[in-house]
């Protein structure tokens, strides 16, 4: 008779074994030894002191950077098998710096659905700017002339219509006040259980950590220190080093600790 062999589908994004040296000084390691797996709708806090490496590790996922060894698998398949623009229509990265491309709010939002030649979804978009609290924007306003805040949920909003697998993304409200800090975050929830879209999400704020995540990765120490569930990471970190940063007042936590 014959063997039935399970059919195991890959894990939606593996790292393995990602170094990276400084830019500046490249005999000096920013983080070696990174490997970690993503699973479709798990939500990481990517935690860590200023200047580990977090965006840089972000913007290597996304290709916008290259790792000095090592490797990124999307379902199975390396990085470098993937033109960069293809693979970031599937994994994007939302940079705390929002880019704008040239032209009115509008065309920024639209840009996607040409880029996909799909239909733009007005009532989509609507509801988006809504619930990050743009419902008053001006969609024929120079997007260069938005507010760095405004600017930054424009770029969240053009980055969601891709409908990525994973979005990255880079301490996306810290301009932002705090009820529109909220407002996205609830945004980005329902997104996650509307869509199931998987996220990487990087912030100073534990708070907001422990609200929108299922598990932390903790940079420490050149590497990723820590990888576990969110309550396990803040009931009982495993290293000295995470024990400190959780203890850490807020503002220092962003500073190094050694
Ligand atoms: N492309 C790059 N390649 C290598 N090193 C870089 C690169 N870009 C920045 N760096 C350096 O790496 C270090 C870490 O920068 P990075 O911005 O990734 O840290 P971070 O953990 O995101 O810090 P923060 O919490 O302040 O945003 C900095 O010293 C920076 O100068
Ligand atoms: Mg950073």
């Amino acid at each position: 008779m014959k063997k039935e062999v399970p059919f195991i589908l890959p894990k939606l994004l593996e790292l393995e074994q990602l170094k990276k040296s400084h830019s500046d000084s490249p005999e000096a390691l920013l983080f070696n030894n990174v490997s970690a797996t993503l699973s479709r709708h798990d939500r990481v806090a990517l935690l860590g002191t200023s200047g580990q490496g977090k965006s840089t590790l972000l913007r290597i996922l996304s290709l916008l950077d290259i790792a000095d060894e090592g490797d990124i698998r999307l379902e199975g398949v390396s990085s470098k098998q993937f033109e960069p623009i293809e693979w970031r229509k599937n994994v994007c990265y939302v940079a705390q710096q929002a880019v704008m491309l040239p032209g009115s709010v509008e065309d920024n939002l639209r840009t996607v659905h040409q880029l996909h030649q799909t239909p733009y979804d007005d009532q989509l978009v609507n509801k988006l700017l809504a619930q990050v609290g743009l419902d008053a924007i001006d969609l024929s306003k120079n997007a260069a002339d938005l507010s760095g805040g405004e600017k930054q949920r424009v770029a969240l909003i053009r980055s969601l219509l891709l409908r990525p697998k994973i979005l990255l993304l880079d301490e996306i409200t810290a301009s932002l006040d705090q009820s529109n800090a909220k407002r996205v975050e609830d945004m980005l929830q329902e997104w996650h259980r509307q869509e199931g879209t998987s996220m990487i999400w990087v912030t100073h704020q534990l708070e907001q950590a422990g609200r929108i995540s299922d598990y932390v990765w903790f940079m420490g120490n050149n590497t990723l220190l820590e990888k576990t569930s969110t309550d396990q990471f803040f009931e009982q970190p495993e290293s000295e080093l995470a024990r400190r940063f959780l203890q850490q007042p807020v503002g220092r936590r962003e500073l190094c600790l050694s």
